[in-house]
């Protein structure tokens, strides 16, 4: 059996970090994956949910993944069995994040909902944990200010899914200090991850260029000049892009769009990042793509959605 090749450089890279307890916050989409990835490489991890149902689901999800693994062959049974048993299920944050040196707090985009996460993080975790946040587009400056460590708080972005892609878009806030940012450099790298440092400014860099071509594919329907089977169509072959441009609305949500353009039209005060309004109307609507049930395409089958989650995972 093939068992991934960070696994095993991992003990030595832990004594260096000091980090070997990390939490969680969140068990969705992102919540789900994060905890998947840290446990593989051998980190315990609590993975922290208001909602049980949530939590159930995440490690169900956590345990499909790992079987997919299994039957790929990029992990053994009994890695799968590891990489479960290092994670612990928690409802209370307090409880959740005592002793540990880092938290990636994935819970839904929603400034005050984070805002108020990061004042309960700031008071239960002791001084030297660093508090990470997965937003696609909240300001790390703002999450930071709530807290009395801002030189400890950081953007630690990975991309959907996680254990499968590669990059983690590491946002330096305002305040975020050297040591800080260089410790979750190295870390994301034990990950098997590839990191890239920016600064702290609307969407960051992957959203602020992503954001605006979704949008365009939007408007470009949206005007008539072609459908979306031909839109997707144009940039998949044309561009070898490996999903279409409204498949992957689809995919992101249409609904974190929105708030993503909404967050850049209001920081640089730019119409250039006016959403589109067919994709105001539909979030409107309840058509918010793939977790909908119906977006761009009809997912309604449940089968169609895997289909099309797993020819992004390939
Ligand atoms: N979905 C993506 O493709 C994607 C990609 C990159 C980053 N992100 C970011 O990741 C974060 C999570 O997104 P997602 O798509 O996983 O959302 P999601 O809706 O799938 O999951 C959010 C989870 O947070 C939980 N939650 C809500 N309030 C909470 C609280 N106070 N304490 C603990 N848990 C709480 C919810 O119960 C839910 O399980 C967001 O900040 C989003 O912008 C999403």
């Amino acid at each position: 059996m093939m068992v991934l090749k960070h696994c095993v450089l991992l003990p030595k890279l832990l004594i260096a970090f000091n980090m070997k307890n990390i939490a969680v916050i969140g068990a969705g989409t992102m919540g789900n994956g994060i905890a998947h990835t840290f446990a593989q490489s051998g980190f315990k991890v609590s993975l922290i949910d208001i909602s049980e149902a949530s939590l159930k689901r995440g490690m169900e999800t956590i345990s499909k993944n790992l079987d997919r693994m299994v039957a790929k062959e990029k992990i053994s049974e009994s890695d799968k069995t590891e990489t479960l048993s290092n994670i612990s299920t928690y409802t209370s944050i307090p409880e959740g994040v005592k002793n540990v040196e880092l938290v990636v707090e994935a819970a839904t985009e929603n400034i005050d909902l984070k805002l108020n996460i990061f004042k309960q993080l700031d008071e239960a975790c002791v001084e030297d944990t660093i508090l990470a946040t997965n937003t696609s587009s909240i300001s790390i400056t703002q999450i930071a200010a709530v807290t009395s460590r801002p030189e400890k708080v950081i953007g630690m972005h990975f991309m959907n899914p996680v254990p499968i892609m590669k990059l983690v878009e590491i946002i330096r806030g305002y305040n975020t200090s050297d040591k800080v940012t260089k410790t979750i450099m190295s870390l994301s790298e034990t990950l098997g991850k590839a990191p890239v440092e920016v600064n702290d400014y609307p969407g960051f860099v992957a959203n602020r260029i992503l954001m605006p071509m979704l949008n365009e594919s939007i408007e470009t329907l949206y005007n008539g000049v072609a459908g979306v089977n031909e839109i997707d169509t144009v940039m998949k072959l044309g561009m070898a892009h490996p999903m279409g441009p409204l498949q992957l609305a689809d995919f992101i949500g249409l609904d974190v769009c929105l708030s993503i353009l909404n967050v850049m039209y209001d920081g640089f005060k730019n119409p250039k990042y006016a959403p589109c309004p067919l994709l105001v109307n539909m979030v409107r609507a309840g058509k918010l793509g793939i977790k909908s049930g119906e977006g761009f395409y009809d997912y309604s089958e449940s089968r169609k959605a895997e289909k099309v989650a797993s020819q992004f995972s390939k």
